[in-house]
């Protein structure tokens, strides 16, 4: 599942913000590793039948089809668990920057305001009435509390100073909002083809989402609003910024 052909734009994004913060960083990919990790256990279980039961994920049948409930279910636990054996064990850094590390990625999958929390409200969520301020706290959490972590990651492996550091978790949240709203839109718009996912899974579900709540050209303004948003926070760091101006573009403009 790993090296089934996702985008990998949280470890991208880590080592972009590493790079934003002091140009080269050597040794920044084994901490961005433990985020790709998180984030594909994340989907094979969010592809779970207890969860929301989809058959397909990057253009192949997901991990539950082809091995079974329980191996997808421990292939999630080990992938989780390899996480932090990565960053406590692999990882070449200072003590106490592995304990921020790890630190920050627990709260970002974590419970409450993480992507677990998210994942619960978002199953708790299924066929109520389309609440605006509900969905943004859905969003925030079940996607953008790890798109955030992964850009804090690669601040603090880096040594960003605390300007730098709330700057970069800001531009975090902006394009964190900014791609779940994409990919509720995505859901709607692309053919399942197009997006190696089922398509038309949250209507199907009942989910909250953004095109439920505002609808489809108020929800493309609004990803362009944090994209813009989250380019405003990026001013200060010039030129090095570059990479992190291409990934919010991405995000917001990303066809699948
Ligand atoms: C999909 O994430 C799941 C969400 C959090 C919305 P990605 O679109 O980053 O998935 P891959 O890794 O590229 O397949
Ligand atoms: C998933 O959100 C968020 C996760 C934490 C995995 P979705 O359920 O919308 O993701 P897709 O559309 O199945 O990739
Ligand atoms: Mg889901
Ligand atoms: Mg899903
Ligand atoms: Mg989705």
């Amino acid at each position: 599942s790993v090296f089934s052909g996702g985008k990998r734009i949280r470890p991208v994004l880590c080592m972009a913000a590493a790079e934003a913060v002091a140009g080269d960083v050597p040794g920044i990919e084994t901490a961005a590793c433990s985020l790709e990790l998180i984030h594909t256990y994340s989907l094979i279980h969010d592809d779970l039948p207890a969860l929301d039961n989809d058959d397909l994920r990057r253009g192949r049948p997901t991990c539950h089809r082809v091995f079974g409930d329980a191996m997808a279910i421990l292939a999630g636990d080990a992938l989780l668990t390899l996480a932090f054996e990565v960053l406590s064990d692999k990882l070449d850094a200072a003590p106490e920057v592995k304990v921020r590390l790890i630190a920050e990625l627990s709260r970002a999958s974590g419970t409450v305001g993480g992507m677990i929390g998210g994942q619960v409200n978002d199953l708790e969520g299924e066929g109520k009435a389309p609440d605006a301020a509900l969905l943004e706290s859905i969003h925030r959490a079940k996607t953008g509390a790890l798109l955030r972590g992964s850009v804090r990651m690669g601040a603090i492996f880096a040594g960003a100073s605390d300007d730098d550091y709330q700057a970069l978790s800001r531009y975090g949240e902006h394009i964190g909002l900014a791609f779940q709203i994409v990919d509720d839109l995505l859901d709607v718009e692309q053919s399942s083809e197009e997006l190696g996912k089922t398509a038309g899974k949250d209507a199907a579900q009942h989910k909250i989402t953004f095109p439920a709540v505002y609808g489809l050209e108020r929800s493309h303004a609004m990803a362009e609003e944090e994209r813009a948003k989250a380019f405003r926070e990026l001013e200060r760091f010039g030129d090095r910024a570059t990479r992190l101006r291409e990934l919010a573009d991405l995000v917001v403009h990303r066809k699948a």
